[in-house]
């Protein structure tokens, strides 16, 4: 069964409690958290009180994305709020520091990769990373297309032996997810193809038959 976790992104921020709460009892897996710092990204976006605050609410697993050049300067923050998983950005440098950091505060780990970046340049990281995140959008906003080279990377992922949870983020809706499915994606970050659903209890059981 695929995951699928809900980009709080595209929820209303002045409603987020009720929109956070209308994906939990929806049958989401966990929530995703999207951290823009201005820099790596063209956008800004959640503070670590954030995700506190969250974690205060709901007992759901927050996987935290760090679109970040320096995820350091915060990373004991998010992980003090309660983030369950963090991801950092592998075009940042060599991260295998901060995963260290993630796994020693008890939380997992992940890394990210943009669209550009070749499934390579994962490999340092296929033993420690509990999730590596396909990019399938330019990361800094939601209401992206979908970028259908990133399909082949996932494959390719898998094909380096990796056996830990492979998410995509950007573009996700139910026609294009069956086919990220079967190159190998077990958890799929979804923002505005689920948020704009009245009915995202019964859009959640379909895609988790997928
Ligand atoms: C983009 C973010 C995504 C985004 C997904 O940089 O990392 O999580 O919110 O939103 P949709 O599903 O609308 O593309
Ligand atoms: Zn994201």
């Amino acid at each position: 069964m695929i995951k699928i976790a809900p980009s709080i992104l595209a929820a209303d921020p002045i409603n987020l409690e009720r929109d956070v709460r209308r994906a939990v009892e929806a049958g989401c897996d966990w929530i995703h958290v999207d951290v823009m710092d201005a820099h790596f990204v063209p956008n800004l976006a959640y503070a670590p009180d954030t995700v506190r605050r969250l974690r205060k609410t709901f007992s759901v697993p927050l996987d935290v994305h760090l679109m970040m050049d320096h995820p350091e300067t915060l990373l004991d923050a998010f992980l003090d709020a309660g983030a369950s998983l963090v991801t950092v950005h592998a075009e940042i440098g060599d991260v295998s520091g901060l995963l260290r950091k993630i796994h020693e505060a008890g939380a997992a780990a992940g890394v990210a990769l943009k669209p550009g970046t070749p499934a390579e340049n994962a490999k340092p990281y296929l033993e420690d990373a509990e999730l590596l995140l396909a990019m399938t959008v330019e990361p800094g906003f939601g209401g992206q297309k979908l970028d259908e080279r990133v399909i082949r990377k996932i494959r390719e992922l898998r094909d380096l032996g990796y056996k830990g949870e492979i998410e995509a983020d950007g573009g996700i809706r139910e026609d294009n997810l069956p086919e990220l499915a079967e190159n190998g994606l077990s958890v799929a970050v979804m923002g505005t193809a689920l948020f704009r659903l009245e009915d995202m209890k019964t859009a959640i059981e379909r895609l988790h038959r997928i």
